[in-house]
Parts: C-alpha cells; structure tokens; sequence
C-alpha cells in the first residue's frame, strides 16, 4: 500500500491536509497517529519510535521461546518500551507480571496510554535502563537504540523520530552492554534475554554475552530480510 493509500484507509480528518503534511516529510504514522502491532492499535506521536516490523518478529520468536520454557505466571521487563509495544504485546499473550522501562518521560505517557487502551496491566518505571529496579525476571526484553552514530539513515527517520530513540554510543553497542553488565542483578536463575540487534552486531554482541554471561547459550535469528536481527539468550 501506497502512504496516501494509507492514510485514505486510516486516516479520519481532512484528507488534503494529511497529505500536505506528508508531501512535507511526515511519516504516515505520525499524521494518522496509531499502528497496527501485533494486532493491537498503539497510538504514536514524534514522542516515540514508529513500531516496527522487525519487531513484531522479536515479539512472536519471543512468545514462542516463553511458551516453550515456563509453564507459570512469569515475571517480564521490557527494557527501552517507547509506545509500549513490546511489553503490551507480551501482557495479552503470556501469563505474566510486565514491567516496562524508558528515559523518556513523554513516551512512558504514550506508553501508558496505550496500555490503557489495550486493557494490560503493567508497571511502568522512567528510569535509565533497570537504574533501581530491585525485582528479579524471568524475562528480559528490549529493542534499545542501536545505531552507531557515523551511520547514515534515512532523512525521513532522522527528522522525524527521536533521536534519543536511535543512536547510541561505542559503535551502536552500547545499550546491549550496558544491559549485560550487571543483568545477574535482576534475573532469575532459569532465563531468557531477547534482543533487537542491528545487522552487523551479533558477533560482537555474543563477545558481550561470553563476558558477562558465560554460563549461558545465545543463539542468533535472522529477520524476514535475511539480516541478522534478534538475539536470544538463555540459561
Ligand atoms: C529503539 S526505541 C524502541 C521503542 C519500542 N520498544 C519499540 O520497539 O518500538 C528505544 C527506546 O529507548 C529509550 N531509551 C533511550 N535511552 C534509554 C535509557 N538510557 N534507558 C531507558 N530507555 C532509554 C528511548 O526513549 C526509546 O523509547
């Protein structure tokens, strides 16, 4: 579908004016103001990250993992939530407690609304990364920022989406090693970590992983494209 297609399907106002705004370099979803994710309608604003496809794919491989290791009630948290996306998707599938993280205090607003509006229930903490969180998981998730910041993206992206949402430091590494660091503090014995991970990180990701997780297995799944896109780890 074409994005003034798009926005003749889902958008509700003056038609002529979405499309000026998006003749201007406005992502559709903005201007229409909601996604479809997983079959749930997240409502997004220049606050946060447009959900993407890539990430539904981490979600439905997460789900499959999870539903293959526990059979309880599991705790979650989902590191970097932006809309919310993620930890709402995992509250309506999966018998668990869901925890959700950001920086941003405008996208936990966002977040928090759509978790309302999809009927979850989840805590949801603005704090670095799992800065004083004390609980323990069984599941870890995050889709961090991860793009180095000398990569060039798209004008689109770039002028629209937060960049707090994006970059990140030490070749685009830096979220997923600062996860590792110190995750023992907050996992339970028996685990999953799930990650969305750029293209080229995965071999300098397990690196990362044999550091400060030795004991555990990773294992590297490739999105619909071919690319090197999520990253599991268990024990
Ligand atoms: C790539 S977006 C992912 C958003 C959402 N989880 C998704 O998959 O669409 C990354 C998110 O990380 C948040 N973020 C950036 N730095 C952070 C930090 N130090 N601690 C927690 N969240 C952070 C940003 O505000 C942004 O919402």
């Amino acid at each position: 579908m074409t994005d003034i297609e798009y926005l003749k399907k889902y958008y509700n106002g003056n038609i002529e004016d979405a499309i000026k705004r998006l003749e201007n370099g406005e992502p559709v979803q903005y201007i229409v103001g909601n996604v479809d994710f997983m079959g749930n309608i997240i409502n997004v604003n220049p606050s946060v990250l447009i959900p993407r496809f890539e990430t539904e794919e981490l979600v439905s491989e997460t789900i499959k993992r999870i539903k293959s290791t526990f059979n309880t009630k599991i705790d979650i948290l989902d590191l970097c939530t932006g809309s919310g996306c993620i930890a709402i998707s995992l509250a309506k599938e999966i018998d668990s407690n869901v925890t959700a993280t950001d920086i941003s205090k405008d996208a936990l607003e966002v977040a928090k609304n759509n978790s309302k509006l999809n009927n979850t229930n989840i805590t949801f903490i603005n704090t670095d990364l799992y800065t004083g969180i004390n609980n323990k998981y069984d599941v870890i998730i995050s889709n961090p920022p991860y793009i180095s910041k000398d990569e060039e993206i798209m004008d689109i992206v770039y002028k629209n989406e937060p960049n707090i949402a994006l970059y990140a430091d030490n070749d685009g590494l830096e979220f997923y090693e600062r996860i590792l660091k110190d995750i023992k503090s907050i996992i339970k014995d028996k685990y999953i970590i799930a990650f969305e991970i750029g293209m080229t990180q995965y071999d300098r990701i397990k690196s990362l992983k044999e550091l400060y997780l030795p004991e555990a297995s990773i294992e590297c799944k490739k999105d619909l494209q071919g690319r090197d896109r999520m990253v599991f780890i268990y024990n």
